[in-house]
């Protein structure tokens, strides 16, 4: 039995290694990029290290739900079941910038293109999950959540600034975590596990080309960012280790599963967060 997986983010730095993992452990990868070019170079080059596995290239730019959406419909229109969605794009910025459709960017790219994907892929997971005894959703997440002490939901998507250290990436990382939880039973039901996950501190562009942190942070963060083949490694054991022991909804950092963030256990976060985001991604004007 083939099993597939729905990967985000293949291009860059962790989305590449977990791509490779997911090869190494004879999955098919429907990848989805925002640039062709990277995207196609990266499935010839796996499909001449893995010649007995498929790898499709799927293009969608998550400043825009439409296109996003668009990606989520061409999929379902070519595969009736698929197994695993590994939503790894991610975005940090330190000046305001908005989506297509309106709402601040880093929201946009780490928060409502994962909770659309995993809405919309839901029929096709639970039809992988009915074949093959279960299938999984892995959101990234970071440690920096701890930071936020409190979600304003009523202005999360039109901020009139980006905080700075990194909090508006924070907090739009934290709204993962609580849709993870606020979804977890529903789609328990329907044989499907969801974890999010923090890579921990590690070297790609992203921590590369921080945005919104002093000077002397920017001067640190090579010493304290990490491999990203190890920190791949870790990540790929902790998830493996949650679905072989039946876990779901937990949040797992650098392999371990850690407490959650007790927002994300706020029934009433979790509420005002659900009808956020659904509204944002299923109420929006179509293409
Ligand atoms: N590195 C860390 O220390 C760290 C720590 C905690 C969490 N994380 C999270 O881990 C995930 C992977 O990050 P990384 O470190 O591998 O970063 P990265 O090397 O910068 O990769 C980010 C990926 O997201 C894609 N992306 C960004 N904006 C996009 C958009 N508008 N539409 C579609 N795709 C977009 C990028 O596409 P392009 O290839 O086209 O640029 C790239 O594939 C992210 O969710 C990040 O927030 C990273």
């Amino acid at each position: 039995m083939k099993k597939y997986a729905v990967v985000t983010g293949s291009t860059g730095g962790i989305g590449a290694q977990v791509a490779k993992r997911l090869a190494d452990d004879n999955w098919n990868l429907l990848l989805i990029n925002r640039s062709k070019s990277k995207a196609d170079a990266q499935v010839q080059e796996l499909s001449k290290t893995y010649s007995n596995l498929e790898f499709h290239a799927y293009q969608a730019d998550f400043m825009d739900l439409n296109s996003v959406q668009a990606a989520a419909e061409k999929i379902k229109s070519e595969y009736d079941e698929i197994h695993a969605l590994y939503n790894i794009a991610g975005y940090m910025t330190n000046n305001l910038t908005h989506s297509v459709q309106g709402v601040e960017s880093q929201l946009a790219v780490n928060t409502l293109a994962p909770y659309l994907l995993t809405k919309s892929l839901t029929v096709r997971l639970a039809k992988g999950a009915n074949l093959t005894g279960g299938s999984h959703v892995v959101n990234f997440s970071t440690s920096m959540i701890s930071s936020i002490k409190g979600l304003d939901i009523s202005n999360i998507a039109t901020p009139e600034k980006i905080e700075g250290m990194g909090k508006t990436y924070a907090a739009a990382k934290l709204v993962v975590n609580v849709f993870n939880r606020a979804l977890k039973d529903e789609l328990a039901t329907q044989g499907i596990s969801i974890f999010a996950v923090d890579p921990g501190p590690t070297k790609t562009q992203m921590t590369e080309n921080m945005v919104g942190v002093p000077w002397l942070f920017k001067v640190l963060m090579p010493l304290m960012t990490k491999d990203v083949n190890k920190q791949t490694n870790k990540l790929m054991n902790g998830v493996k280790s949650a679905i072989s022991s039946k876990q779901s909804g937990v949040f797992i950092s650098e392999g371990k599963v850690k407490k959650e963030h007790k927002l994300a256990d706020d029934d009433q976060i979790q509420k005002q967060v659900t009808t956020l985001l659904d509204k944002l991604c299923f109420s929006r004007q179509p293409a």
